[in-house]
């Protein structure tokens, strides 16, 4: 690796130090949740009995979340479906591909809905409520694999009960969140129900209500625009930090040299007292006179 190259390195260092920082997609990125609830779901799992609901002791800074979870037998499941507090999974629901028990994750975000989940042009009025399953059959590990939920008979329900709005002239509408942060819209089916024909998130959203005297609303960032935004901060930062490191070597070495200069200066006062001038912030030996000739030591002599 060559001098330039051994450069380079600085300025992306530090665009990499910067981005880590700025970044900050782990902590409101919704596939890092996911994981987190499978691992809490995994721990309560392993202790309880099949065919119990319980909940999930989140962490203290996740409060505000609530995500319940069962263990049953897939012909149960089947055969009767599963109710959760906001959730119904009717009968006649297949899990795929076929294990022998299944778990299944129901999660509210509460407080937490906006800022893992977002609609374009949309605000959220209702919680984000999401519903997963996942092999079961070995009671002591929950499988990582998420298992396909296919509807043969009614839909599955998702109650909505309390969606405060002051403005009741305005549709509401139901919205899934699928991979990638794509949304899908449908209408509600009775007041406070969204139906699903599979797992997934779900939420109830209005339009951003149309206000006069306003400039583009605030649309919200998505995920391109962000990480775009986090490279060019990362880059400008990074060559910012590349000139303060070379403006602090400047600065260091102009001050170790002078005062090495000073340390010289004033070995060569004691050594022979020299009237001096100020020149500029530099105190000079003025002499009127060469007292010495220099030894012409080191000169070539034919
Ligand atoms: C889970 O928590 C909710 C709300 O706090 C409560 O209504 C429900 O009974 C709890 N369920 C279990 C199984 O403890
Ligand atoms: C809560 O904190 C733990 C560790 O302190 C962290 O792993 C976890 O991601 C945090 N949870 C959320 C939802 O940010
Ligand atoms: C949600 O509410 C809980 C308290 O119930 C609070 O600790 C938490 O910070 C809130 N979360 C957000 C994103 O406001
Ligand atoms: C779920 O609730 C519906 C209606 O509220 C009820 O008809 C059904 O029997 C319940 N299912 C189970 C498994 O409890
Ligand atoms: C949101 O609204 C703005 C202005 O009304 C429009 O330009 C933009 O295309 C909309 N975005 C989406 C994703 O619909
Ligand atoms: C589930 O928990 C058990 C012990 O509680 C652990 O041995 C196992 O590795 C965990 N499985 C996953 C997929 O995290
Ligand atoms: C509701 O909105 C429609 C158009 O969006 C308007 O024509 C109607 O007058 C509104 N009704 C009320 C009660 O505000
Ligand atoms: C939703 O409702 C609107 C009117 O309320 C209707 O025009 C539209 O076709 C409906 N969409 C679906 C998918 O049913």
């Amino acid at each position: 690796m060559g001098f330039y190259e051994s450069w380079l390195i600085i300025p992306v260092f530090f665009s990499l130090l910067l981005l880590s920082m700025a970044g900050d997609t782990k902590s409101s990125d919704p596939v890092y949740l996911q994981e987190l609830f499978h691992s809490y779901a995994n721990e309560t799992l392993s202790k309880h009995h099949t065919g119990h609901f319980y909940n999930l002791s989140l962490p203290s800074n996740s409060s505000g979340m609530q995500v319940s979870v069962i263990r049953i037998r897939s012909r149960e499941f089947w055969a009767t479906g599963v109710n959760f507090s906001s959730l119904r999974i009717p009968p006649r629901v297949i899990a795929l591909p076929f294990v022998k028990r299944i778990a299944l994750l129901n999660e509210n975000l509460g407080n937490w809905s906006s800022h893992y989940y977002q609609v374009p042009n949309h605000s959220l009025v209702a919680p984000v409520v999401g519903f997963s399953a996942f092999d079961a059959s070995n009671p002591s590990t929950l499988s990582n694999e998420e298992l396909t939920l296919i509807v043969s008979g009614d839909p599955v329900s998702i109650l909505f009960p309390d969606i405060g709005l002051k403005d009741k002239n305005v549709t509401l509408k139901c919205v899934k969140f699928g991979a990638g942060m794509s949304v899908e819209f449908s209408n509600m089916t009775t007041p406070n129900e969204c139906v699903a024909k599979g797992p997934g998130h779900f939420s109830v959203v209005i339009p951003f209500q149309p206000q006069p005297p306003r400039p583009l609303p605030p649309s919200p960032k998505t995920k391109d625009e962000r990480s775009w935004k986090s490279w060019v901060i990362g880059f400008v930062a990074g060559f910012g930090g590349l000139a303060l490191l070379i403006l602090v070597g400047v600065a260091t070495y102009k001050l170790v040299r002078r005062k090495m200069i000073r340390k010289m200066e004033s070995e060569s006062e004691k050594a022979e007292p020299l009237d001096t001038t100020w020149i500029g912030r530099s105190r000079m030996p003025s002499a009127s006179m060469i007292r010495t000739q220099p030894a012409l030591e080191h000169e070539y002599v034919p």
